[in-house]
């Protein structure tokens, strides 16, 4: 099978390709999912997968709308979060819903936002200065060479740094929040992950009690660069917000929490190393971007248009009866919302499978949750859309545009260490993305002249 095709899986008597479901299983699919959405798009824009008994929504338009349509698909409890994460907002509707998205709406937004960001810069700052201490294991020099491994230098630990930040996460107990975080993540995994995810969000939940009853009395702020208090941190409102009377208890403050750093921790990891992965792989775009910084706004969105890093099939469950693109879904059955598809569809992007930050089909201002179509321009749907949309959103945007802004600035010359990055199946060519993020990236650029104390391998 040539890269980049389907593979061939017969066809219908008259020429249709069919698709058999257990490639949704297969690493194949996980490899290069793009050719199998092309063909859904084309042939079965809803498909019902009858294996795993579920349907999936494929093209633009029906995504949107699906998603938009909060009563005919709901997002009633799908116990696929819910063990480690506990009880959070991704899976309530209505009253419920709306008064827990105020709490992030206002700190991961507009002033809130604008305060945080000398703080993001300034973490992106410290984090790669320790590049040059010479106790960083994923930097080396070698013949005047420097190679950075970016996933495990920088982007594994910065979203985490920057949701810490944003919390008012106690200092002392940072590299514990690392420990916790990344084993919750894993606790989506399977039986014996699953088992210690819960474990740690125990513990978490344990390690909140005090600090809830404290910042209830005393709350505490987060600082600008000369330690005055700008405004006060997360974990500080979460614990002295009332609902009818009663404050947030601490099992409801750690699902907060929790689903704080497994919607903002992965994702923005996964959409900062894919935007430098494709950034490396065009360098006539990295070097207008390095012209204009402006453009690093159009190379986050047509990342995210190109290659979601996580999440990019959310689950509803259909309320009653409802057509899609002449299918009739049941009531309760499992949908899933394809925004990895929705964003290549060919009705709406020219040339879906090329990367390009100068497309002008893509709209690359302030994200709506609404979405936005207009004059031939459309948003991606990688941040959904609807009531559900991401309210990470703004965040993951400034983190990723800052601190690349930061690393380009401490990289001379960067390029891709070709040797080192994971082949495609033909041995060659290099791995497509896939479903989520690459794990690591290899760059090699030139030292700063003033760089010391790095080990060098001769
Ligand atoms: C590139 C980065 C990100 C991507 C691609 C992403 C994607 C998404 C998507 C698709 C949803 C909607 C889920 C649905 O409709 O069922 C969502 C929801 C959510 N995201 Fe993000 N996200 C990102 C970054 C962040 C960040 C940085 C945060 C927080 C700091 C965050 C927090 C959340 C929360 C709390 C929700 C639940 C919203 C609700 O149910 O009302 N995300 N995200």
């Amino acid at each position: 099978m040539p890269v980049g095709e389907a593979a061939d899986m017969g066809h219908a008597d008259d020429g249709t390709p069919l698709l058999n479901p257990r490639l949704f299983d297969s690493a194949e699919f996980r490899r290069n999912p793009h050719p199998y959405f092309r063909i859904m798009r084309k042939h079965y824009p809803v498909y019902h997968d009858k294996l795993h008994n579920c349907y999936y929504i494929t093209r633009y338009d029906d995504a949107r709308r699906c998603a938009v349509d909060d009563l005919g698909f709901n997002t009633i409890p799908k116990g696929i979060a819910s063990t480690v994460l506990g009880n959070t907002q991704l899976e309530l509707s209505g009253v419920e819903h709306r008064r827990r998205r105020g709490v992030f709406d206002r700190h991961l937004a507009g002033a809130a936002l604008r305060d945080r960001i000398p703080a993001i810069e300034r973490l992106a700052e410290e984090l790669i200065a320790d590049w040059d201490s010479g106790d960083e294991a994923h930097v080396q020099d070698r013949a005047g060479i420097r190679t950075v491994e970016l996933g495990a230098a920088f982007c594994d630990q910065f979203p985490v740094r920057v949701v810490c930040e944003v919390l008012g996460f106690p200092a002392e107990a940072r590299s514990q929040f690392n420990y916790w975080y990344q084993t919750m993540m894993a606790g989506f995994g399977g039986s014996d992950t699953a088992q210690q995810g819960l474990e740690a969000r125990q513990d978490l939940e344990d390690y909140l009690e005090a600090i809830v009853q404290d910042r209830r009395q005393q709350p505490t702020y987060l600082t600008d660069a000369a330690g005055n208090p700008v405004r006060e941190d997360l974990i500080s409102t979460l614990s002295r917000t009332r609902v009818d009377g009663d404050y947030l208890s601490t099992e409801e403050i750690t699902s907060y929490i929790a689903l704080l750093v497994g919607g903002g921790g992965e994702t923005t990891r996964g959409a900062i190393i894919n935007m430098w992965y494709l950034m490396l792989q065009h360098p006539d775009q990295l070097a207008a971007v390095a012209r204009d910084g402006s453009l690093w706004d159009a190379a986050f969105q047509e990342t995210l248009r190109y290659a979601i890093p996580t999440g990019g099939m959310q689950p509803r469950h259909a309320t009653f009866d409802i057509e899609v693109a002449g299918v009739t879904i049941p009531a309760g059955a499992l949908v899933h919302i394809v925004n990895h598809s929705a964003n290549r569809d060919e009705r709406y992007f020219e040339s879906p499978d090329r990367f390009d930050i100068f497309r002008n089909d893509l709209y690359t201002g302030k994200m709506l949750r609404s979405g936005f179509n207009r004059n031939g321009r459309c948003s991606h749907l990688a941040f959904g859309s609807g009531a559900h949309f991401c309210p990470g959103a703004f965040i993951s945007h400034q983190e990723a545009t800052a601190c690349s802004r930061v690393l380009l600035r401490s990289m001379a010359n960067p390029r891709l260490n070709r040797a080192s990055m994971p082949k495609d199946i033909d041995g060659v060519g290099l791995a497509p993305i896939g479903l989520e993020a690459i794990r690591e990236l290899w760059i090699d650029y030139d030292p700063p002249p003033t760089a010391t104390g790095r080990a060098t391998i001769a």
